[in-house]
């Protein structure tokens, strides 16, 4: 078996972890700052990321292949002569591009962007994004005149540093609202509307296999979006097997062995190893999740992790509390950027930890949400598996269960991202990872249908707020 280091550059940290039959084991791990420059804007170090991908080969010295799972639709640009990054990574949550997803939305690109990307037009996917900074930044407008402009999502820029191919790999291309699903392909007609030179773009290869050398003379033999590889380290093998990720957002996926018309849910590409088909999945995301978390021990609702890991009372819903984690808009499948988080049903008895309560009711709710969307089109098969840090709270897990209806599965392994994209990195290199972590079953509890009415209701509000605020 050889020894396989896989590296997860997330939204929040750049972690590596060394794999081998006894599991994934972290070697490094580092926080990158995150930069708010003005309201709805955020942005990464691009030279920070690569300095901390850097620092993760260099933690692990004796490895035989190396896997990168990147964020999903974070994007910049640089100069091709020198590799010198010319803005910030401008990040996925970031949603300076709205006016511009609005005028398209106006001008009825709407279903033709939907047909050859799968994608609705928001703020989420790189191509609005690299359009803006072809109309913001001149320095982006000189390169491109003389042909010297590089365009790309973070794996295109690490990759085009480290290894020295300008390159992307389906999974994240699918992510730009550039790329055709249909040919794999960038669409001229795509980029055409986004206002993005397809001179500029990284050429897509496949997910695994030989993928060029890094600067320590290792092979990199898999690079993937991150939530894909978190599928493939849930096991998901076959059409229907569905995780949900609850990270920075909560990003549920399931596999498809054949492009689905996604509805109001992302087709996407899953994974495309060299010389195999390529397989899809449906994905759906909630914007705000651990962030939602996050925020609300910033606001002061909770000190400590174990504070929520327990209730006493009653679902915050049964009480007529309810709270819309649309922190930052709600995604799929409702694809409102206006939205805005809210509270209903405050009375002068509700408490800190009602209000928290009620925090991780509405992130289960939003989940649930994509859920039956998605059953409208794929067989889930049972149990869904779940990970990330809200995984860890055994009060959370249950209410997913309760409010999907299904038996969930908690993975014994925290990192998945890590695991799938050591496994794929392994498989690139003509080997197989044989570790596969153990599992726990949560079976649901009887639900009641006017809890997730209710819930609804009040994310209509939310949504006919953000409108009436605009
Ligand atoms: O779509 C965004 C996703 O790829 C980010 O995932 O784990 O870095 O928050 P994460």
């Amino acid at each position: 078996m050889k020894k396989t280091l896989a590296i997860d550059q997330g939204t929040t940290s750049t972690r590596a972890f060394v794999a081998d039959e006894t599991g994934i084991h972290c070697v490094h791990t580092v926080e990158h700052r995150q930069y708010y420059p003005h309201s709805g804007h955020v942005e990464h170090d691009p030279e920070e990321l690569l300095k901390n991908i850097r620092a993760c080969l260099d933690a692990a010295p004796h490895i035989d292949c190396v896997g990168i799972a990147n964020q999903g639709e974070s994007c910049l640009a640089w100069d091709a002569r020198t590799g010198r990054a010319i803005t910030p990574v401008i990040v996925w949550q970031d949603d300076r591009t709205a006016d511009i997803c609005d005028q398209l939305h106006q001008q009825g690109f709407e279903p033709m962007v939907r047909e050859r990307a799968g994608l609705p037009i928001d703020p989420y996917f790189s191509g609005s994004k690299l359009g803006w900074i072809l109309q913001h930044v001149p320095e982006a407008q000189k390169l491109s005149q003389t042909g010297n402009l590089r365009l790309g999502t973070t794996d295109a820029f690490f990759r085009d540093r480290l290894t020295g191919n300008f390159v992307t790999d389906p999974t994240t291309a699918s992510r730009t609202s550039l790329m055709n699903l249909h040919t794999r392909q960038w669409d001229a007609e795509l980029c055409r509307i986004f206002s993005v030179p397809i001179e500029a773009l990284p050429q897509i290869c496949p997910t695994g296999g030989q993928l060029g050398n890094l600067p320590n003379g290792v092979p990199l033999t898999a690079s993937i979006v991150d939530q894909q590889a978190a599928l493939f380290g849930h096991g998901a093998r076959l059409p229907g097997h569905t995780k949900i990720t609850f990270g920075t957002g909560a990003f549920v996926l399931t596999l498809t062995d054949t492009l689905y018309d996604g509805g109001p849910l992302l087709p996407t590409i899953a994974w495309a190893e060299d010389g195999a088909q390529p397989m899809h999945a449906l994905d759906g995301g909630v914007y705000t999740a651990s962030s939602a978390v996050n925020w609300s021990r910033e606001i002061g609702l909770f000190d400590d992790w174990t504070q929520i890991d327990h209730f006493s009372s009653e679902p915050a819903i049964s009480r007529g509390l309810v709270f819309v984690p649309a922190l930052a808009g709600l995604a799929a499948p409702h694809w409102d950027r206006h939205a805005r988080g809210a509270w209903f049903g405050l009375g002068l008895d509700t408490s800190r930890s009602d209000m928290m309560q009620a925090v991780l009711e509405g992130i289960a709710f939003r989940v649930g949400e994509i859920l039956a969307e998605m059953e409208k089109q794929v067989a889930i098969v049972a149990p869904i598996s779940i990970d990330g840090g809200m995984s860890r709270n055994p009060w959370f897990c249950q209410f997913v269960a309760d409010c999907l209806g299904r038996q969930i599965s908690v993975s014994g392994e925290a990192e998945l991202t890590a695991l799938g994209c050591a496994q794929l990195a392994a498989r690139g290199a003509s080997s197989e990872l044989p570790y596969k972590p153990a599992a726990r079953i949560i079976e649901p509890r009887p639900f009641p249908a006017d809890w997730v009415a209710i819930f609804q209701a009040a994310r209509q509000a939310s949504q006919q707020f953000g409108l009436a605020a605009i």
